[in-house]
């Protein structure tokens, strides 16, 4: 029985971070739990190189789109194979294969009538790759709060408003295909709205797979992003997906988009959705955007890949946003791993080379009041997994090695050797390595490099890999076994593993840097106003600074004002008071990175200070049009 799963295909405008980190770790433990319950299982991920966004990226660091997509896709690969992660297939969007297939899936939708010949003319969001139907020259995206960009060209469109009822009636029919509830009723609620047709080929860029037969144009990056998950598997019977895994922001492409596209084709649509939340770092979205990304490779190099990949899927619920930090990794490695359940590991099996010459005890006669506890954490444990539920299966799994703890101390096993009340010692001995093994094969799609060793402490042959859910009955090990050799696998962690990653993380970033081979911006050119020239040291004075606009307000009293608090990487947000209160609601704003004047002396409007200036130009009628980014620019970055 096949069982079909799929990661987003990441954009390569930026290096793989902890947020693409935590859907694939994710992924590769869906299928290993796929596996386990005897499916042959087959993931698929990689890479999204074509578009706007991805060119633009590019030439910012001199060089080609594919140049560029090469080097940044590799590093991508390099990841998941350190990770240790079970990549089946990695797709990228520049394979020849792939373009067929995109262009079939457009083929057969033009075949079907669902594409027509027409143009756009409106705003475009570059960062989310996104068409904001709805917005002027100057609005923000509603999406990510960017500047949109006016856009206009000729197109292919595709009829996404005659598929509102099917859609509708799809979400009702199937619950579940859209997880969990809350995303799902944002879906229902998007699309009740009444759906546009949509864009589906661009004539004013290049870096794109080409539309059959139409020299100008290429499709737009999502219609040929989504073909991955069948490009990657084509031929392969796999098709449809028993599951797409994919960040909350993302939604609406797979599960309105998507199915029509595939409807149009008359192809089957996938199975089931499910969109987690995002991983914040200092209450932030962790982005390359945001500048606050941290890399896996240096926990993989400090902690182990099982310690990351344990945090994430137990600290974080499933389907919500949740924290990372170091100090919480850290102390949850010491608390459940070294402790808990490494602890346990090398206290059982101590015992049984201590007192029984390292063989495992054989099954003792009546063991049941041990295997009543164990079946009934099993059950849930894989009901919690079955649902994607991770914190709360590692939750059971780790109640029951606290248990397992207090029965060795009440059984004091030290006490019956001394005793020789072997028939005692046999029973526990026996019933705390069974448990231990059913505790480590029940968290093996968690943490399967050290369950692995584990398993093999515990003397048994067949890798853990090959287990079945079959297996993690009571009693299935018949004792009797000679152990394997006693180490740690999970050493304590001390203060230094914080700075060890840290140091780690720097040189990470920098290995990465030099990849790109990133030099300096070059110098700014003498600008000239009026006439008047002013040289590159009288511009240095300006100190232009990247703001991130915390929060925004009316300013009482005064209809042209807003009273915003933006962040420019100090240790408190500026207060600036600007007026552009005609032009922008407040609450669009935050979010969104603004230029700011960051020496200009501070002075009092309306009783407020202003510690700043907004960059903006201004245009005939008076309007202000903020001045922002395209690309992605860290927070409190100097223009020069
Ligand atoms: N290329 C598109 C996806 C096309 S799929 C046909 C894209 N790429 S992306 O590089 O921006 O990756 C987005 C995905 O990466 C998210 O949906 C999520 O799976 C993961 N994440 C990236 N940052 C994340 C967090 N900070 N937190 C959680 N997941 C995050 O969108």
């Amino acid at each position: 029985m096949k069982y079909y799963l799929t990661t987003p295909i990441y954009y390569v405008n930026a290096a793989p971070h902890l947020g693409h980190t935590y859907t694939t770790i994710a992924a590769d433990t869906i299928k290993r739990f796929k596996r386990m319950q005897g499916f042959d299982a087959v993931l698929t991920t990689g890479t999204d190189e074509h578009g706007q966004k991805i060119e633009r990226a590019a030439t910012a660091v001199g060089k080609t789109p594919q140049e560029f997509c090469d080097l940044i896709a590799e590093e991508f690969r390099r990841q998941w194979r350190i990770l240790g992660l079970e990549i089946d297939r990695f797709q990228r969007t520049t394979s020849p294969h792939h373009a067929k297939v995109v262009e079939d899936l457009f083929l057969r939708c033009k075949r079907n009538g669902y594409v027509y010949k027409g143009s756009y003319s409106g705003q475009y969001c570059v960062f989310d790759e996104l068409y904001v139907n709805d917005a002027k020259p100057g609005d923000p995206c509603p999406d990510c709060g960017r500047p949109t960009e006016t856009v206009t060209e000729e197109n292919y469109y595709f009829k996404l408003s005659e598929f509102q009822d099917r859609l509708l009636d799809l979400y009702q029919k199937q619950p579940d295909f859209i997880q969990p509830e809350t995303r799902r009723n944002e879906v229902l609620a998007f699309v009740r709205q009444g759906l546009q047709d949509l864009s589906i080929s661009r004539t004013t860029i290049k870096w794109g797979v080409p539309v059959p037969e139409e020299e100008n144009h290429v499709f737009y990056v999502w219609f040929d992003a989504l073909g991955t998950y069948m490009s990657a598997v084509d031929g392969e019977n796999l098709w449809p997906a028993d599951l797409h895994l994919i960040g909350k922001e993302i939604l609406r492409f797979h599960a309105v988009y998507w199915p029509a596209f595939l409807w149009a084709a008359g192809l089957e649509i996938p199975k089931r959705i499910f969109a987690h939340g995002w991983l914040l770092f200092e209450q932030e979205k962790m982005s390359k955007s945001r500048g606050n990304m941290v890399r896996a490779t240096p926990i993989h190099e400090v902690l182990g890949t099982d310690a990351l990949r344990y945090f994430l899927l137990r600290e974080v619920v499933f389907g919500q946003d949740g924290s990372f930090s170091y100090d919480a990794l850290v102390g949850r490695y010491n608390a459940d791993l070294a402790n808990g359940l490494g602890n346990l590991a090398s206290r059982v099996l101590t015992m049984i080379h201590q007192y029984r010459d390292a063989v495992q005890p054989k099954i003792p006669a009546d063991t049941s009041a041990f295997g009543a506890r164990a079946r009934a954490v099993v059950e849930k444990t894989l009901d919690y997994y079955e649902r994607l539920d991770f914190s709360k299966a590692l939750e059971e799994i780790w109640k029951l090695i606290a248990w397992v703890d207090r029965i060795i101390v009440e059984y004091a096993p030290w006490k019956l050797a001394k005793e020789a009340d072997q028939e005692r010692l046999d029973l526990i001995l026996y019933c705390a390595a069974e448990t231990l093994r059913i505790v480590t094969a029940l968290a093996y799609p968690v943490i399967p490099q050290s369950a692995e060793k584990i398993w093999s402490q515990l003397g048994i042959t067949t890798p853990l890999k090959d287990s079945r859910v079959a297996d993690l009955h009571w009693g299935h090990a018949e004792g009797g076994q000679k152990l394997g050799v006693v180490q740690a696998v999970f050493p304590r962690a001390d203060a230094k593993a914080i700075v060890k990653m840290k140091e780690h993380e720097v040189a990470e970033y920098e290995r990465q840097q030099e990849l790109l081979g990133k030099k300096p911006a070059p110098p700014v050119p003498v600008f000239e106003r009026d006439g008047a020239k002013i040289t590159i040291e009288d511009f240095a004075k300006v100190d232009l600074r990247v703001g991130l606009v915390k929060s925004a307000a009316a300013v009482k009293g005064a209809s042209k004002l807003l009273h915003l608090q933006i962040d420019i990487g100090e240790p408190q947000p500026r207060s600036i008071v600007a007026g552009i209160a005609e032009a922008y609601q407040p609450d669009s704003l935050v979010g969104r990175k603004v230029v700011i004047v960051a020496n200009l002396a501070p002075r009092k409007l309306r009783g407020l200070e202003s510690q700043g200036m907004i960059v903006a130009a201004s245009l005939e009628g008076g309007a202000p049009v903020l001045a922002g980014f395209l690309e992605d620019v860290p927070v409190g970055a100097r223009l020069k």
